[in-house]
């Protein structure tokens, strides 16, 4: 990581010809448009963001790039997780195709990891590629969902089982648009923080878990050094194996049952980042019953979600039964078998675990115990 004199940080993710930055900066999108001119030097750019207040950042954005003397066209996605479907990235390009766009145009995403992963998308099969910068503006999305080149939507089957590795050309992270987050959607966020520290580095989550009070409280510092962190640790995951041939899959830690428990809810009850926090905590169990994870690791993993307010337990209304049939289709799933990530310790997690659907079943019962 840079700190530059002016205050704000750059982490590099080094993928050779397709590397790119990422910048943190309070009032960054401001400072959109030099920064795509910089680095992309586009024909033309379409601003793809959400619905209610993050329309406004969308706005800004446009208006930056229109002052860098790009070619701004503008684009809003309802918002939601059910909207995250083929048929909007469809309309992407519908969108694309009518404003002219060449191959030197950029699609700029604002918003949350929905507006993200399908705006990436969308930029990923326009005449088979087109560049894509990543504005994000959901605690969520900066520490996690932009960075790393996936982008994909969902089937009626499972999440993200449609995508593309797409990495962006550069991530411009304004932790200013955080004051307008909803708390639970920040808490959410929270939750893939506290996953970067528990896969690969214990002193990350301790500075998480002394900060948790600023943390909530939207203390400004805290959440540029939470982000910067988290960000730090994805970079040098993706770098290490950007498209997912073994290492780079224990980022998927909780998400197993996480993204099952998404998918049973119909992608309305849970926001990402709470599936993933009941998620986590059930592979810990998962990894208890294995004899991998140590019962005390378990407890430091509920000890600090439950810090964050997030939820710990499967609800007693999700049938393990039904969870477990929820992850026959997750795409890690292999011959029908869950794939699993599990923790060793506080800071080191390994994928790759297949276990009998004896132990997931146990695992699943004692989730639901209060
Ligand atoms: N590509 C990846 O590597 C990756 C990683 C993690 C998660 N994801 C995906 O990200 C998605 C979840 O992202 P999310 O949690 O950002 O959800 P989201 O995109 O649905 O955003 C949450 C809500 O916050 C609103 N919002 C966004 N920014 C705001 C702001 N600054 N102020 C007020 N409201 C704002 C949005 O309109 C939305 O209603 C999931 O689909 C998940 O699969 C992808
Ligand atoms: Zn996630």
């Amino acid at each position: 990581m840079r700190l530059t004199e002016s205050g704000h940080s750059v982490v590099r993710v080094g993928l050779g010809a397709r590397s790119y930055e990422i910048r943190v900066e309070a009032g960054a999108l401001t400072g959109l448009g030099p920064l795509v001119a910089r680095v992309v030097g586009p024909s033309a750019a379409l601003v793809v963001t959400g619905s209610g207040p993050v329309a406004a950042y969308g706005d800004q954005a446009a208006l930056s790039l229109g002052q860098a003397d790009i070619r701004t066209y503008c684009m809003q996605i309802p918002r939601g997780e059910r909207r995250k479907t083929l048929r909007w990235v469809g309309r992407i390009c519908e969108r694309m195709a009518e404003a002219r766009l060449d191959r030197r145009s950029v699609v700029v995403a604002v918003g949350g990891g929905v507006v993200g992963d399908m705006a990436g998308l969308g930029a990923a099969l326009y005449m088979r590629g087109v560049a894509c910068v990543q504005a994000p503006t959901t605690l969520l999305a900066q520490v996690d969902a932009s960075v790393g080149g996936k982008t994909g939507v969902n089937l009626r089957a499972g999440k993200n089982l449609i995508g593309a590795f797409h990495q962006p050309r550069a991530v411009l992270i304004d932790p200013d648009t955080l004051a307008t987050l909803p708390l639970r959607e920040l808490r959410a966020g929270l939750a893939e923080v506290i996953k970067h520290g528990l896969i690969r580095d214990a002193g990350y989550l301790e500075t998480v878990k002394r900060d948790m009070r600023n943390l909530l409280a939207r203390d400004p510092t805290a959440l540029q050094s939470a982000i910067v962190g988290s960000c730090q640790i994805k970079a040098a995951v993706v770098e290490a194996d950007e498209t997912e041939q073994g290492a780079r899959a224990v980022l998927n830690f909780g998400h197993t049952i996480g993204h099952a428990v998404e998918t049973i809810g119909g992608y309305r009850r849970f926001r990402h980042g709470e599936a993933v926090a009941i998620g986590m905590r059930a592979a810990c169990l998962v990894g208890e019953e294995m004899g991998i994870t140590p019962p005390n690791v378990s407890e430091a993993v509920e000890d600090i979600l439950r810090a964050a307010n997030l939820p710990v337990n499967l609800p007693a209304d999700m049938a393990p039964a039904g969870v477990i049939e929820a992850m026959g289709t997750d795409k890690k799933s292999s011959g029908g078998r869950p794939r699993f990530v599990l923790l060793r310790e506080v800071g080191w997690a390994e994928p790759g675990f297949d276990p009998d659907v004896g132990i997931v079943r146990k695992a699943l019962d004692r989730a639901q115990i209060v």
